[in-house]
């Protein structure tokens, strides 16, 4: 989604915008731009395309403000252009917005009539209106914000700037991230922490309902009805080279190598390994919630569903809990059948989906507790539901989802071997064997990493192809779907994930040698299956593409291509079964010259419906 930073200090404003936005630019967009201050007025530069486009428009003398506002945006309403794209100027204010005002046709009709002329297409230029009508009537920037929140629906982040007050920044939160930085006699508002974590660790988290005042007398914080608000500083640990590429060609690709340390950071403190136990550190409360639980419903979207599909096996299998799985979308139109003895748990990275974030709001209108599974502490989710687990896998910057995808079944697992000890269907023997396998999970992971240029020469043989079909059964049919979903979103490959069962049931009919089909086979209990499988894509002329557990002599001989993961439990396979598979992916989309961390139409958070 659009991304927006808003800065107010001592230095030169331009490049700290800009530089800003480009930390933004995980989010996806399409145009750019920025305001700030130069002989006393508020210079506007806006441009399509990428910022690069906009930087060539700056101009080479720095602004003589102290403040500025920048904009990444992603078009919702209004097609991709420098009209549409922010900020957006009325009167002496100009302002950015990510979010989407759900009235705005209608404002905008209303202050239409009250004369006002517009330039955009934009939902966003209603709200510089708005207020702007409220600042001509004498309100002050703070006021007038105040005043225009009231008559506003849908979800916003905005950053505005008064020419009358160059050293002011009003910011207003509601319903979209909204962070803000302290540094030294320096203050930065953005979407996200990268945006100014190259100059500070301290941070605020707003809330919705609350607006940011910076002025000569320094921050302040209030709610909509204007009461003085103390917040809480926290110091970010993330270190800022954590959120550059550390020497890989892309953020996914260094995401992908990071697994190992972020699997670790999401078990530490999680676990007794001698008594079996899993402590929950941190999230006691959830354990203590949760034991008479009945019925567990996960909802997410995307990879986050594919992971919550996961869990099904994880939390049925080790607890003994019935767990339903649905996609955030359909549940919360679903009006969902919940009853006492139900839980429901929301899985997402950035705690920011609408669809997620509303299934969860929907699940607590009626009545029934929620836990979130979530990687961003301070996130939109984290403070809608009553509890939360975080997975520490530190800044995600890529849209393709990878070590948050791991590091949520590590958590889904964490907490099945909790509630399976807890109600005294898991043995503290088995509990132990769980808990010692899941410690060498980072260690497997760094072996299968250790073969990436085996995964580079597949990449090679094959990213020419327009189709493939991924096939895996029971706890590995959830990782066949993240398969092909991380191929198609960053390859733009069309590629279906299939429980392997249901070949027979239709896609057979598409099996020949232009689409490889990619096949998940352990030695399990279904490993006579997946043979089979692969025995009738064979004979169809198709090209199978396996990956196998070390030590199968078997499927070598009868297929294309096969790479080789470290023996695993089938519990924690989907971990380890996903690595190789993010790097087919990973390497495929290289090969065709993808934009592999901001692909095409993709957003990295899906802060709309
Ligand atoms: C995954 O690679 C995609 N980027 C996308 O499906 C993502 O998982 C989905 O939008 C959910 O995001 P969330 O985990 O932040 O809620």
């Amino acid at each position: 989604m659009c991304g927006i930073i808003g800065y107010v200090g001592q230095r030169d404003v331009v490049p700290l915008v800009v530089e800003g936005l480009r930390r933004l630019e995980y989010r996806g967009y399409d145009s750019a731009g920025i305001a700030y201050f130069l002989e006393g007025k508020i210079q506007l530069k806006r441009s399509v395309g990428k910022l690069s486009s906009l930087e060539a428009i700056l101009p080479r003398n720095p602004s003589d403000g102290v403040s500025g506002i920048g904009h990444t945006r992603w078009a919702t309403h209004g097609k991709p252009s420098e009209d549409n794209a922010h900020p957006h100027r009325a009167g002496t204010l100009v302002m950015v917005h990510n979010g989407i005002i759900e009235n705005y046709l209608s404002l905008k009709k209303k202050l239409k009539a009250a004369g006002r002329v517009f330039a955009s297409e934009t939902d966003s230029e209603v709200i510089i209106h708005l207020v702007d009508s409220f600042y001509q009537q004498g309100h002050s920037l703070e006021a007038a914000v105040q005043e225009a929140v009231k008559e506003m629906r849908g979800s916003y982040a905005i950053c505005i700037l008064s020419e009358d007050a160059p050293d002011e920044l009003v910011a207003v939160r509601s319903g979209c991230p909204l962070v803000v930085g302290v540094g030294e006699n320096e203050y930065f508002v953005a979407s996200d922490i990268p945006a100014f974590l190259s100059h500070t660790r301290k941070v605020i988290y707003l809330e919705d309902g609350e607006i940011v005042l910076i002025s000569k007398k320094g921050l302040e914080i209030s709610d909509f009805k204007g009461a003085r608000l103390l917040k809480e500083r926290h110091k970010i640990s993330w270190d800022p080279v954590m959120a550059e590429k550390g020497g890989y060609r892309h953020f996914m690709q260094k995401e992908i190598h990071e697994q190992p340390r972020a699997i670790i950071d999401t078990i530490r403190g999680h676990v007794a390994q001698e008594a079996g136990d899993v402590l929950l550190a941190g999230a006691e409360e959830i354990g203590d919630l949760m034991e008479n639980c009945q019925r567990i419903v996960m909802i997410g979207c995307g990879t986050s569903w594919h992971a919550a599909l996961v869990g099904k096996f994880l939390l049925e299998d080790i607890a003994q809990i019935r767990v339903e799985v649905d996609i955030a979308s359909e549940f919360r139109y679903r009006n969902p059948h919940l009853s006492k003895g139900d839980w429901v748990i929301g899985v997402s990275q950035s705690g920011e989906t609408a669809d997620t974030l509303a299934a969860i709001k929907e699940a607590a209108s009626k009545g029934v507790p929620t836990l979130a599974i979530c990687n961003v502490v301070g996130s939109s989710l984290s403070r809608e539901t009553d509890a939360v687990f975080y997975t520490h896998a530190g800044p995600e910057i890529s849209v393709a989802s990878t070590k948050a995808f791991t590091t949520q079944l590590t958590a889904l697992a964490l907490l099945a071997i909790y509630l399976g000890r807890k109600r005294g269907h898991l043995s503290e023997k088995d509990g132990k064997e769980l808990i010692h396998q899941l410690l060498l999970l980072p260690k497997q992971i760094e072996e299968v990493l250790t073969h990436e240029d085996r995964v580079v020469e597949i990449a090679k043989r094959f990213f020419k192809y327009r189709d493939f079909l991924y096939l895996g059964r029971g706890i590995l049919y959830p990782v066949a779907l993240e398969g092909a979903l991380k191929l198609k979103e960053i390859s733009y490959i069309h590629a279906e994930g299939y429980p392997a069962g249901e070949m027979k049931h239709g896609p057979i009919a598409l099996i020949d040698e232009n689409m490889p089909v990619v096949v998940l086979a352990l030695k399990d209990k279904v490993y006579e299956k997946m043979v089979s499988n692969v025995m009738e894509v064979k004979a169809r002329g198709g090209v199978v593409i396996a990956f196998a557990e070390e030590g199968d002599t078997e499927l070598g001989p009868l297929v294309d291509e096969i790479f080789f993961i470290p023996k695993v439990v089938p519990a924690l396979s989907p971990i380890l079964m996903t690595i190789p598979l993010q790097l087919l992916a990973y390497h495929i989309s290289v090969s065709r010259g993808s934009d592999v961390d901001q692909p095409r139409n993709l957003a990295k958070s899906v802060t709309v419906e």
